[in-house]
């Protein structure tokens, strides 16, 4: 065989089984983006199942979850975070307080203050968060955040008294929408306080139980919110809007 009949033979095949493979890895990649979709879509049917168990066990906890995830959400627009980052601080927010499944409900709906032994069982509630959601592999950033939620910029705080910059800057930024709704909602032994004295503790906290930093973008988002004068916010992932006031 001549060299210019063997370069033929060669580059015939070749080139028949080149746009094949191509065809066959545009199918795959297409296919892949499919499953991707689906994992995502399915994920998000998982996570709004588990919130509608959570709401069905203590309906106060969901509607706080809610509107951490509102108050998050500003800050994170604030902190001019990605599309991907606002998605993975959401599920955070969302899903923080979701070891208080394993409350026992006399502490959880007790109307009064808890007394130091049960304070110490609800201490734990940020481990369990960890512990449900770091089993599910969509989850296991939240997981982290959540579990770190609870620590306190000065170290002071629970379960790994975590300090400044160690703590996950999510869980710096849920403690911050956590406190803040703690502060502003009314329960059955306190009367919820005013935007702008809530502002004032959380400005008066800022460097112990708080960043600093993000306090001060937190209220100048909020302040932008409040100009807005809306009733409602919507979340994302619930497909839902939420009543803001926390009754
Ligand atoms: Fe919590």
């Amino acid at each position: 065989m001549d060299k210019k009949s063997s370069a033929k033979i060669i580059k015939f095949p070749e080139k028949k089984k080149s746009s094949g493979t191509e065809a066959s890895v545009v199918n795959m990649a297409h296919r892949i983006d499919q499953l991707k979709t689906e994992k995502h879509l399915i994920c998000e049917m998982a996570a709004r199942t588990i919130l509608q168990a959570l709401d069905a066990k203590d309906n106060y906890t969901f509607k706080h979850s809610m509107r951490v995830c509102y108050f998050s959400m500003v800050m994170g627009r604030e902190l001019k975070l990605s599309d991907r980052a606002m998605y993975d601080l959401q599920l955070a927010a969302l899903f923080h307080d979701i070891g208080k499944i394993g409350t026992p409900d006399a502490i959880l709906n007790k109307p009064a203050r808890l007394n130091e032994e049960e304070f110490k069982i609800m201490k734990n509630h940020p481990q369990k968060s960890y512990e449900i959601l770091s089993g599910f592999e969509v989850f296991q950033k939240a997981a982290l955040y959540a579990k770190h939620h609870h620590e306190r910029y000065d170290g002071r705080g629970y379960p790994d008294r975590l300090k400044g910059s160690k703590i996950p800057l999510f869980s710096r930024i849920l403690l911050i929408a956590d406190t803040f709704d703690a502060m502003t909602s009314t329960r059955a032994y306190r009367k919820g306080l005013p935007y702008s004295v809530a502002f004032r503790e959380l400005i008066e906290l800022s460097g112990s139980q708080f960043d600093p930093g993000l306090v001060k973008h937190f209220i100048k988002g909020m302040r932008k919110e409040e100009s807005k004068k809306e009733k409602e916010f919507f979340v994302p992932l619930m497909n839902r809007y939420f009543d803001k006031k926390a009754a």
